[in-house]
């Protein structure tokens, strides 16, 4: 088997134990209130690259990370990602009426079901996160030491919240209308998609053997230019892909004049930057030789995705 074949291969299982494992986590469809738990499955199972869980693997593969910590950590991670996309389809922020193929949630049901949606998804995040804190702990039988566990849950909280994630889309829509310097752009997409991706990374690392201050470094990095290179990407794509392909509506951004990489920078810049991370990323991880090789496929996929 070609490494492609294998990656591919690797891909697959991630993407279906984390369906799995997301499908378990949330509530049926009959516990009461029905049609919130509903919307929540609407959300979150059934679409999307996984590309957050996926991160949270192979991290966790350069570190021995054990498979049950890891499939908390990419369940948690992909709950608060479903979160945001919900909140981001919203009237009030980019108004979209598709994602991931299907009808958003706000259109599909109506706008309080999407904003509690999200709620409840972020909730069920951390709750998930810190699943086994107490019984297992107690019986002896955790994955992970509970200091460890309280390190992950302060990690993703602060890539979730105003400094991260939510931060990052308060810029964006105070931006509408703004020519943004370089450097004023290139801060929002860290913040708005790339805290929850340089997150992803860390969780992964955490839930294996420690890393030391080189290793760190090195995750670091790599987290840092993939989780700028995909939002790079997305702007490309939103301007040069079509909508049944993105599984969202495309030229959004031109649509409601937001700046991106596109209109800062321009299309081939934006591809060339893309590309340079992409070398970055790669080159960031050279040290955990072998081992990183799912964190490199997955910087490639990231930079050479058409959707
Ligand atoms: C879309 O994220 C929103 C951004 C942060 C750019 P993805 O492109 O990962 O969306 P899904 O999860 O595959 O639907
Ligand atoms: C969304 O960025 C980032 C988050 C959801 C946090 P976009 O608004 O560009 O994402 P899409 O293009 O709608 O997926
Ligand atoms: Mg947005
Ligand atoms: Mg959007
Ligand atoms: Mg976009």
């Amino acid at each position: 088997m070609t490494a492609v074949g294998s990656f591919d291969l690797w891909m697959q299982q991630v993407q279906a134990s984390v369906e799995s494992a997301l499908a378990a986590a949330l509530p049926s469809t009959d516990t009461v209130p029905a049609r919130l738990h509903d919307a929540m499955r609407y959300a979150v199972l059934g679409g999307g690259k996984r590309v957050r869980p996926l991160l949270v693997y192979a991290a966790g593969a350069v570190f021995d990370a054990p498979p049950s910590a890891l499939a908390r950590a990419a369940a948690a991670v992909e709950m608060i990602h479903a979160y945001s996309l919900v909140h981001d389809d919203l009237p009030c922020m980019d108004d979209d009426a598709l994602r991931r193929g299907k009808a958003t949630v706000h259109v599909h049901y109506d706008e309080a079901t999407a904003l509690l949606v999200g709620d409840a998804l972020q909730a069920q995040a951390f709750a998930i996160l810190a699943d086994d804190l107490a019984d297992e702990q107690a019986e002896g039988q955790a994955d992970i030491a509970p200091q460890r566990q309280i390190a992950m849950l302060r990690l993703l909280a602060e890539a979730a919240g105003s400094r991260g994630m939510c931060g990052g889309q308060a810029i964006d829509l105070d931006s509408v209308g703004l020519a943004l310097t370089l450097a004023q752009l290139e801060q929002m997409h860290r913040l708005k998609t790339g805290a929850l991706l340089r997150a992803a990374v860390q969780l992964g690392a955490l839930c294996g053997k420690m890393p030391d201050a080189a290793e760190e470094a090195s995750l670091d990095a790599y987290a840092q230019a993939i989780g700028l290179a995909f939002q790079v990407v997305d702007d490309v794509l939103d301007a040069t892909a079509d909508s049944a392909t993105l599984g969202k509506t495309a030229g959004k951004d031109a649509a409601a004049n937001k700046p991106t990489y596109v209109t800062i920078l321009g299309l081939q810049p934006s591809r060339e930057l893309a590309d340079r991370l992409r070398d970055d990323a790669h080159r960031a991880v050279a040290p955990f030789g072998a081992a990183a090789e799912s964190l490199r496929a997955l910087a490639d996929l990231i930079v050479q995705r058409k959707a």
